[in-house]
């Protein structure tokens, strides 16, 4: 399932609609599923405490329970399929595993530095095909930072957009690794952004760039015009590409990774 420019994507009203018309008790899984991305949680501790941003009604949640772990807070802005997945049978047999409505770009219900983990697959994208996308993606940025631990947060983006479209945004005092994964001959980018504590000036080395399980040792692909509506919130013109050439080499986890 890919995202497309009609409709808006970031407001409660559209999730919510889209939310009521789907059937009760079905699933919907956007891009991929736990047999792709189970190699990026296999090398996790089971400890971690995750919450599982724009979850909608993916069985992410559920499967990162019977993976092992026990704090998984899935929220998402829609009170319409919150009030869903509170009710899932999957939910009342697996303690530990919430659903709470949330907004992503403003979460003052969770404190600073919260949690361990903080995964999100496709509501980046969601948001950068809305209206006002720059804007609302800098305050989602800004929130799962704060609710991550300052040493070591790890927040996983799960994206149909390639580093050129979605890497310029990642700059939140984050190390990132890019990461690409295949489904059905269709990429999807992995972002991996951990937050490292302020002592931490030095640039970070290959191993801690590249090193977990699964990492992708290929260089950057070269820039690539928009293709389809899902693009619309990317940059089309040649300035901004090298703009952002420029940038994602100065990067020093992928000049790390790739030298
Ligand atoms: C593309 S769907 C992905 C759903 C799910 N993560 C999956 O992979 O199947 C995007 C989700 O983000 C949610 N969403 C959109 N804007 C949000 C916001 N500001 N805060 C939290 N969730 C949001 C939507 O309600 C929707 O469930």
């Amino acid at each position: 399932m890919m995202l497309h420019s009609q409709g808006n994507y970031g407001t409660v009203e559209y999730w919510d609609e889209r939310y009521k018309k789907a059937k009760k008790n079905l699933f919907t899984e956007w891009y991929c599923g736990m047999r792709e991305l189970r190699p990026l949680f296999d090398p996790l501790p089971r400890t971690a405490s995750i919450i599982h941003i724009g979850a909608g009604n993916s069985q992410l949640g559920f499967q990162l329970y019977d993976f092992g772990f026990r704090s998984i807070i899935n929220v998402d802005i829609s009170p319409e399929v919150i009030a869903n997945m509170q009710q899932s049978k999957m939910t009342l047999s697996r303690q530990g595993c919430e659903w709470r409505v949330a907004d992503v770009t403003s979460m003052a219900e969770y404190g600073n530095g919260q949690f361990d983990i903080s995964v999100d697959k496709g509501t980046l994208d969601a948001l950068m095909c809305s209206a006002g996308s720059a804007a609302k993606v800098e305050l989602m940025f800004h929130e799962i930072s704060r609710v991550l631990k300052p040493d070591g947060g790890l927040a996983m983006f799960i994206s149909f957009g390639n580093h050129m479209k979605r890497l310029n945004h990642l700059r939140f005092g984050w190390h990132v690794r890019e990461q690409t994964i295949d489904k059905d001959g269709r990429p999807y980018h992995i972002y991996h952004c951990t937050r490292f504590p302020a002592r931490a000036q030095r640039p970070p080395t290959a191993a801690e760039c590249g090193g977990a399980a699964g990492a992708d040792p290929r260089p950057p692909s070269p820039p690539r015009a928009a293709q389809g509506p899902e693009d619309a919130a990317a940059p089309r013109s040649p300035q901004e590409h090298a703009q952002e050439h420029a940038q994602l080499s100065a990067d020093p986890c992928l000049a790390a990774a790739n030298s």
